[in-house]
């Protein structure tokens, strides 16, 4: 095996590089233990990060350069990080244990700053939450903001949040805890406000140069021809005419989110020195925001291309190489067959976890239509994919819903019309259609196009606002049993499930931002409210909402952690009920079979599993019972166990 010298001495010998002896004498210095790790780490990858990084970039003394900098960021990160790379790496699946519930939160929303965070993780931990992630906190410029996700620094935490101190802080008292934190990297673009885009904006070539600027419409315009819109109605185009430089840069997001060039290595480089340096602040998860955007190309949609895997391939191998603590969280809001590529494949993985998008939103769309055919075809499609693939779970983020469902079954089965149909969903979500008691609003209401997104709390699109607001204890009732079969639904599938910070206390929409004119147009911010900490002091009060959904949700997270059909080994499939309404999910490992049952309707039913003889037992109220004519209420569930069962 290779020595770390002369791995070093490959890397520089490539690059024709004098700093061969520097490099060595670097080597040197590293206490032996680690070095060696480093090393091995280094000799696994090695050859195939070389290969990718100059079929990309075919940049010999840029890729010696990273090496060099994989090593510094591996001997800079702290003891008690590479401690954790070690257990880490004695059990490289832990992230697939079906122990892990994870949050997500704004940090001020929650409690202000990053130390108020610290003080609040008790209650984290009261409500069963081991992973956190948190919202973007890095320095942003107010009301050139998008929620954070316009970093005008990747090395500076924004200043009324705390500093890199309070983050390292508050990551050791969560790892002490027991508690896994997950941050964004969003790596698509930086805020006009950063300093490669100031200096870009002053003309200065070699920063231009990271962005894509064009002194002459003809290419914007020819971009134009083939890119969709992210932001229709919010911020049109892909393009933002700069009056001062006479310049079009490329924004796919909001005018001040300059899109970076991925094409020259400068930027990807320096972008993995970011990733690094927040790693080793204590990440145990990276967020890879909008990833699918990275690598432009004329004539196409500049979304999914193939040097985006490449990247990916390269960020998985430097993660594993400095930080193999680090596990990365792709956002990939696109369809099944865009999101499944983001995992890589089983020898060359890209993502450990993607979200479960298309699960999300189908399971919203079955909500307005109570059929819940598409969502088990949906639950089908992903529980025949590999087990190795691992999903991230949930109902609410803090996007709106795209309505990215699979219209050529519905209109091949159905007829429907997708445009029609997008529009029942959004007016119901509005509570204007079907009997609904949702309090939604639209996002990017493009009229155009005819499309339209969706913004609003769980507990809102079902039913609590109203039913509060109407002082109607029975649809009180309702909701709340509705909201937790949901969250039933969703923790019965195979991956993490991630609550949306709030959804544990039942909390309604947040109209406050229409006040304020840097939120205004954005309506995602309605279910981007502050925490009601009035309404955590009722968390024990069954006679409570808040009371009922955070023990209801306490009780699902104990059951789900404790018992091995959960896990993501399980064998997973969907049941016949008879009854369109009714969705039914089965789950086996050797031992244990669980069945749940989902109410998608207004209606107490009953259902029989005429498979499924013997006795089973209710895993919340501890009843025994047979699946037959079993009553399932009204947007109501049941989770079943049958010991020793066979699947
Ligand atoms: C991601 C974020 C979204 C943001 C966008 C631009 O999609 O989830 O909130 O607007 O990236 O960074």
């Amino acid at each position: 095996m290779k020595d770390f010298q002369s791995q070093v001495c490959v890397c520089a010998a490539s690059a024709n590089l004098a700093s061969a002896k520097s490099c060595a004498e670097m080597g040197l210095k590293m206490a032996k233990k680690e070095e060696t790790l480093f090393q091995n780490r280094m000799t696994r990858h090695m050859e195939e990060l070389r290969w990718l990084y100059m079929e990309l970039y075919d940049n010999e003394s840029m890729f010696a350069e990273l090496c060099q900098n994989l090593y510094e960021f591996a001997k800079a990160r702290p003891a008690a990080l590479k401690k954790r790379d070690l257990e880490r790496e004695a059990d490289p699946e832990w992230y697939k244990s079906n122990a892990l519930l994870g949050m997500m939160m704004y940090i001020d929303n929650f409690a202000g700053n990053l130390n108020g965070l610290r003080e609040k993780l008790p209650y984290i931990q009261q409500a069963g939450v081991n992973l956190l992630h948190l919202m973007p906190f890095l320095d942003t410029v107010p009301g050139r903001s998008d929620g954070g996700y316009a970093v005008a620094d990747f090395r500076k935490v924004r200043s009324d949040l705390g500093s890199m101190d309070d983050l390292e802080k508050l990551a050791a008292v969560c790892h002490k805890k027991g508690i896994n934190l997950c941050m964004d990297f969003v790596m698509n673009h930086t805020s006009q406000d950063h300093e490669w885009a100031k200096r870009a904006r002053q003309g200065e070539g070699e920063y231009m140069s990271r962005y894509f600027f064009f002194a002459d419409p003809s290419i914007p315009a020819e971009y134009e021809k083939t890119v969709p819109q992210v932001f229709p109605t919010t911020a049109p185009g892909n393009f933002t005419w700069l009056d001062d430089c006479k310049h079009y840069v490329m924004t796919s997001f909001y005018p001040y989110q300059w899109d970076l060039n991925y094409r020259n290595p400068r930027v990807f480089n320096e972008m993995m020195y970011h990733y690094l340096f927040l790693a080793n602040k204590g990440m145990d998860m990276i967020r890879i925001d909008a990833v699918p955007y990275i690598w432009k190309e004329l004539g196409t949609d500049c979304r999914n291309r193939p040097q985006v895997h490449t990247i990916v391939r390269m960020m998985r191998m430097i993660g594993e190489i400095v930080c193999p603590n680090v596990i990365l969280l792709g956002e990939v809001v696109m369809e099944p067959v865009k999101v499944v590529p983001y995992f890589g494949s089983i020898d060359k993985p890209e993502c450990h976890l993607l979200y479960n998008v298309t699960t999300m939103c189908t399971t919203w769309h079955t909500v307005a239509t109570r059929d819940t055919r598409l969502l088990r075809r949906q639950l089908d499609a992903v529980n025949a994919l590999p087990k190795e693939y691992v999903f991230l779970n949930y109902l609410r983020c803090h996007d709106d819903i795209g309505w990215g469902l699979d219209y050529e079954w519905l209109h091949q089965n159905f007829g429907t019309d997708e445009i029609l149909h997008k529009r029942y969903l959004n007016d119901y979500f509005q509570g204007f259609a079907g009997n609904s008691t949702s309090r939604g609003e639209l996002y990017n209401d493009d009229i155009a196009s005819g499309d339209a997104r969706l913004c609003g709390t769980t507990a809102s699109l079902c039913g609590i606002e109203k039913a509060r607001f109407e002082q109607d204890h029975e649809a009180m009732e309702r909701a709340v049993r509705f909201d937790l079969a949901l969250h039933a639904m969703m923790f019965m599938q195979t991956g993490i499930p991630m609550l949306y910070s709030g959804d544990e206390l039942a909390q309604v929409n947040d109209c406050s931002y229409k006040e304020e004119p840097q939120k205004a147009d954005d309506s995602r911010y309605l279910h981007r409210g502050r925490l009601r900490w009035e309404q955590a002091e009722h968390i024990h009060d069954l006679e409570t909402p808040e009371g009922k959904i955070f023990c209801g949700l306490h009780a699902l997270t104990t059951l789900r952690g404790s018992s091995p059909a959960f896990g993501t080994g399980a064998d997973v499939w969907t049941l016949d009920t008879g009854d369109n309404g009714l969705l039914a999910v089965g789950r086996y490992v050797k031992g244990q079979k669980v069945i749940g049952v989902f109410n998608f309707t207004e209606w107490e039913k009953t259902v029989t599993f005429p498979h499924d003889s013997g006795e089973f037992t209710d895993m919340l109220t501890g009843e025994t019972c047979l699946l037959q004519d079993l009553p399932i209420p009204a947007y109501g569930f049941r989770y079943l166990e049958q010991k020793d069962g066979r699947g």
